[in-house]
């Protein structure tokens, strides 16, 4: 099966539902928001600070490649698209609120304006590239919270609510960025594709641990946590309990089996659970 086919059988199999919601506009998060939780709450809020110029690039990289893309192709990047800034409405509410509550992010803020400005700087389809690698984080880590609520236990309602609701849609869209990318390199041989994907996977995997460490321990240096005590508190975080990192591995690795889609994993239940948790609680 080619490229093209792949991915007009996986965009058939998934509706894109946009669920245009807002958070904690009374009240944002609090200091130590994520149940009281220094080391939680600095690495979701350091997190948070890189989604609203991200979410940007990813929409920029997948509008590069939407003319000539097939009519359900091009309706599934719309619907992404307007997911995705209504993310990042929301984190920048969140962010401006987790700086009201002491959380000073303009670091974070700067070094992800560079980084993105280098990524700019390349040819679009780099920052396609580069726009399924972190999608793949984020697919890895959205099915990660809403497999184990566990996460955000304690937490205050509204922000756990918006990390809920933001999950969910990155578990909805995950093949959409995918698909455009099979789509733009659909002339590309296999091996020519899975060089460039797997190259930038790696690059920014490693980018993305050393850098939200580093950013997440700035902010826990705010909260009167540093030296050695800090970093081990925030690795142990990551990696044993609850472990994020460790309970991704897997999911990760699974990026470069030839011929991997996001879909291969089916989230579909999880996205189904959302909904009708969210009716319930709504009624
Ligand atoms: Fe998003
Ligand atoms: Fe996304």
């Amino acid at each position: 099966m080619n490229a093209l086919a792949d991915f007009d059988v996986n965009a058939t199999e998934h509706g894109i539902v946009v669920r245009d919601r807002r958070f904690g506009r009374d009240q944002g998060p609090a200091h130590r928001w994520a149940g009281g939780d220094p080391i939680a709450t600095a690495w979701f809020t350091a997190l948070s600070a890189t989604f609203p110029r991200g979410e940007a690039l990813f929409v920029d990289a997948v509008k590069a490649f939407r003319d000539g893309a097939p009519p359900r192709l091009e309706a599934e990047i719309r619907a992404f698209i307007k997911q995705e800034v209504n993310h990042s409405r929301e984190h920048l509410a969140f962010n401006r609120a987790a700086a009201s509550a002491g959380y000073d992010l303009t670091a974070i803020d700067k070094w992800v304006e560079g980084m993105i400005g280098k990524v700019r700087s390349r040819p679009p389809m780099v920052w396609l590239a580069v726009t399924i690698a972190l999608e793949h984080f984020t697919a890895m880590f959205a099915h990660e919270f809403l497999q184990h609520p566990q996460h955000f236990a304690g937490s205050d309602g509204e922000q756990a609510e918006m990390w809920r609701w933001h999950a969910v849609e990155e578990l909805e869209h995950k093949g959409v960025a995918y698909d455009t990318w099979l789509h733009a390199t659909s002339g590309w041989s296999r091996w020519k594709r899975w060089k460039l994907k797997t190259l930038l996977m790696l690059i920014i995997s490693r980018r993305f641990v050393t850098h939200r460490f580093q950013q997440a321990s700035w902010l826990l240096a705010q909260d009167g946590i540093k030296g050695w005590r800090a970093k081990a508190r925030l690795t142990w975080y990551l990696v044993g309990k609850p472990g994020i990192l460790r309970r991704i591995f897997p999911a990760w690795c699974a990026y470069f089996l030839p011929g991997f889609h996001p879909w291969d994993r089916d989230d579909r239940a999880l996205i189904g659970k959302y909904d009708s948790d969210y009716a319930a609680a709504n009624l």
